[in-house]
């Protein structure tokens, strides 16, 4: 068990060097168009600064490849200074003297947001030297960013290997979560797939044959494991290099006596047809490209997760942005809130697609991770937790 940060003592005048994943859809005005992951990060921040600790906050914003103003933390410390009572304040670094000059001047109790991490190069390399900069601005680290847990970066892996460390409430709750999901599992245990890529794929679902009870599969995925089955997909997005593995994965669920359940029927638009309607087919043929799950698949994929113990979902089941593919994804929603069994959902674009449907609150646990929570539901655990010391019993 990791130590916590209820787990550390005197707090008061210390400055503990909190890293988060506030990386969050964020406009060109600089508007945020989700905060649940600021939301969540608020209890540790909140418990650090109600221990009189002096809080220097740390995150990456997107991908950037050096200074970019549009990727500046500058709007989530505004959003950070009308949600935490105690004074927050910005900072436009993350290392140097005037950040030095910053924090010496913060009280206890106080909250300091530093700049995007990534406008570093150091930060995606984890290099030491970089993470030794950051680690000589404070005098303990907390890791409560869960999103980001499956990289090593310097922020948040590197720091923790310098200064005496602790995981934050949120990362508590998503390796409990996590954890008590995969390793005592409510039976039937069942798991809905989609998203396009097999490959990006492969870890989870050999995972799930071992974990799960049955795997349903959904979205541009499936053409490729009906393509494995031989069966006709017409001119649906197939990947040919991921045939063998679809092909594997469905053997070693046979073997292993686990279900894995593929679409019956599809909407589709035929690529000759000018005026692009849709139409529902059993049976894919000639020119027409799947882009949803059809009505007898909805029903076939509800039945087994109303029957289910727990269901994980990550993945749309047709291109659901566009509305006329839109109601797969909408409908396996609706089942996956209505069900008795307990619902665990992550990835980034399904919990978009959630929340767009309205639905998020139907849900028994949302994870904040997208990459993070695929990786440790695969591994059971994550570099940057490994990284944290353990709890003294
Ligand atoms: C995420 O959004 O999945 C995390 O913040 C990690 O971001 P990254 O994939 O850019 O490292």
């Amino acid at each position: 068990m990791k130590r916590t940060i209820k787990d550390l003592a005197e707090l008061k005048g210390k400055v503990v060097l909190c890293r988060v994943d506030f990386n969050v859809p964020i406009d060109e005005t600089g508007r945020i168009l989700d905060a649940t992951r600021i939301i969540n990060a608020l209890p540790t921040l909140n418990y650090l600064s109600g221990q009189g600790a002096k809080v220097v906050v740390l995150s990456h914003l997107d991908r950037p490849k050096g200074y970019d103003i549009r990727k500046s933390l500058w709007p989530i410390a505004v959003l950070l200074m009308n949600k935490i009572k105690a004074n927050v304040t910005f900072c436009n670094s993350v290392i140097g003297q005037e950040v030095k000059n910053r924090i010496d001047a913060m009280k206890d109790g106080d909250v300091m947001l530093l700049e995007n991490v990534r406008f570093y190069q150091g930060e995606s390399e984890c290099d030491m030297n970089f993470a030794k900069e950051i680690a000589a601005l404070g005098q303990i680290f907390v890791n409560d960013a869960f999103g980001v847990a499956h990289r090593e970066n310097a922020s948040n892996y590197g720091v923790a290997r310098l200064l005496p460390n602790a995981i934050g409430i949120l990362m508590e709750k998503e390796i409990n979560a996590l954890s008590s999901f995969m390793e005592e599992p409510k039976k039937p245990f069942v798991a809905v797939l989609g998203g396009a890529k097999v490959e990006t794929k492969i870890d989870i679902l050999n995972r799930f044959v071992d974990k799960a009870d049955t795997i349903i599969i959904g979205g541009a995925m499936a053409y490729t494991f009906l393509a494995a089955k031989g069966e006709s997909v017409g001119t649906s997005i197939v990947q040919k290099n991921s045939i063998q593995t679809a092909e594997q994965i469905l053997a070693r669920a046979e073997s292993e006596g686990k279900k894995i359940l593929l679409p019956i029927d599809h909407v589709c638009v035929r690529d000759s047809d000018r005026a692009k309607r849709c139409l529902v087919t059993s049976r894919m043929t000639g020119d027409m490209k799947g882009f949803d799950i059809g009505p007898k698949t909805i029903k076939l994929y509800s039945q087994a997760i109303q029957q289910a113990g727990q269901i994980f979902w990550n993945g749309p089941m047709g291109l659901y942005e566009d509305g006329r593919f839109k109601n797969g994804t909408l409908k396996i929603a609706k089942a996956i809130a209505n069900a008795k069994g307990y619902s665990l959902v992550g990835g980034g674009d399904t919990v978009a697609a959630i929340n767009s449907f309205g639905l998020g609150k139907k849900m028994n646990y949302i994870s904040t991770g997208g990459g993070a929570t695929m990786k440790f539901l695969e591994e059971g655990s994550l570099p940057a937790i490994d990284v944290i010391q353990e709890k003294i019993l």
